[in-house]
């Protein structure tokens, strides 16, 4: 096996069976690490691209393949991804890709493979200007996707769509407990390793290369943890007093509920989660930075399950949601998730804002998140919780980053390199 063909098997359960990259991508049947890392890079970049190799790939093929024969048509993308994306001299692309058919077992699909990769080496510029007429073609995401994203950002969906398609920033979050940023910068430094503070956040270092985190310095003590800037921004908008009561309602895995944790000195943190496997992340996450919650798996609308009817000073409210700020961390989102489902999620958003609500202690504070860019998980969806309880007030964040929403605040994937989010701040007393 090699990169080529575990990326192959990876897909094909990503593109045809429709399960979660995260979930299927097992490069660790590979001994050598540059072998790992272009099967890494193939899988993400091919995500990354599905629409366009494609589109191309339908011109190119004269017949369909038998969905039996589903790898081989996963092998065709990751070969077209190769030549129009990576810098691999195209005879070379060419040659290891027909050589995957033989581990496949396909040995019939060598002629079909190299011929379909040559008939694209000479038609290239042609092919791709005829695909790219169409802009989801163009900017690689489902017609709906785009189709939102010009409704919801009618000058910037542009932006965002190309900001979907580039490498995330590999950022940090030094661990305030263990030591400062500075100190962490200092580490680096005799490490080698070259990086930048993360603007508009406290601990925040954005590595100029990605790295195997094993191979940063503390990993394993809990020094530090890999988290994008705007989710580096909860913990400060939090403001937690020092001896408060805090519900993280939707935890797992646990990146937030860590980060308040080394912020902050909390008397309670109830972390919840509904989902056991990702419960059991949380766990880990905490248990690697040697932090420690009252950690449940509950659904936190069932409010008798788990409530022991002490209100909360602050309640973290990070809610399921489209994604749809995250797709450069998770390409598959692009074709996971369906236009259907957002109705689903808001409904399931509305439902747990207003189950926590009475949980708020009278001055409370309730931040409400999400990782994504549509106005119906977010300024709507607030503006409609507001306009249906007289007891909440809206605290306006004022702040450098995002843009002011007639509720909260919102980022743009890709701005200010952080990943798309959305925050609003409630109280129970308007806050001046
Ligand atoms: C955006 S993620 C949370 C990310 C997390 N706050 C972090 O920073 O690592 C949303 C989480 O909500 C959980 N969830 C969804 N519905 C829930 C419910 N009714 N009760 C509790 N957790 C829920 C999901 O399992 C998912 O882990």
């Amino acid at each position: 096996m090699d990169a080529r063909s575990v990326a192959t098997k990876i897909l094909t359960q990503v593109i045809r069976h429709r399960h979660s990259l995260s979930d299927c991508l097992d490069v660790s049947s590979l001994q050598d690490e540059r072998e790992r890392a272009l099967a890494q890079a193939l899988c993400y970049g091919v995500l990354r691209w599905l629409p366009r190799l494609e589109a191309i790939l339908k011109r190119l093929l004269q017949k369909s393949l038998k969905p039996k024969d589903s790898d081989i048509y996963v092998l065709l993308l990751i070969g077209l991804y190769q030549h129009i994306y990576l810098r691999i001299p195209p005879h070379a692309a060419t040659a290891a890709t027909v050589n995957v058919t033989r581990q496949l077992k396909k040995k019939w699909a060598t002629g079909l493979v190299n011929a379909i990769l040559r008939t694209f080496q000479r038609q290239q510029e042609s092919l791709l200007k005829s695909v790219d007429s169409d802009d989801s073609v163009r900017l690689a995401h489902p017609p709906w996707l785009i189709k939102y994203f010009q409704q919801n950002w009618a000058s910037q969906w542009e932006m965002i769509a190309s900001a979907n398609n580039a490498h995330p920033p590999f950022t940090l979050r030094v661990n305030a407990r263990s030591m400062s940023r500075d100190d962490y910068f200092e580490h680096l430094l005799k490490a080698n390793i070259a990086a930048t503070a993360t603007p508009y956040t406290k601990y925040g270092i954005t590595l100029e290369h990605a790295i195997d985190v094993q191979q940063l310095p503390g990993f394993t003590q809990g020094w530090i943890s890999v988290q994008d800037g705007a989710a580096q921004l909860a913990a400060q908008l939090l403001d937690i007093p020092a001896g408060a009561r805090v519900l993280d309602a939707c935890a797992a895995p646990g990146g937030k509920t860590a980060h308040l944790l080394e912020c902050y000195e909390i008397s309670y943190l109830l972390a919840l989660d509904n989902q056991s496997a990702r419960v059991q992340k949380l766990e880990d996450t905490l248990h690697r930075l040697n932090l420690s919650a009252d950690i449940r798996c509950a659904d936190a609308t069932q409010v008798e399950t788990w409530w022991d009817g002490q209100v909360f000073d602050r309640i973290l409210l990070d809610v399921p949601c489209s994604g749809s700020g995250v797709i450069r961390r998770h390409p598959d989102i692009k074709y996971l998730r369906k236009n259907s489902d957002l109705a689903t999620l808001t409904a399931q958003q509305s439902h747990l804002l207003q189950t926590l609500w009475p949980l708020l202690a009278p001055e409370g504070k309730l931040l409400y998140v999400t990782c994504s860019v549509f106005a119906e998980e977010n300024n709507l969806q607030i503006q409609s919780f507001i306009a249906k309880h007289a007891d909440a007030y809206e605290t306006v964040l004022v702040a450098e980053w995002g843009h002011t929403q007639p509720s909260g605040r919102q980022i743009l994937s890709g701005e200010n390199n952080m990943d798309g989010f959305y925050y609003a701040c409630l109280s129970k007393n308007k806050i001046l």
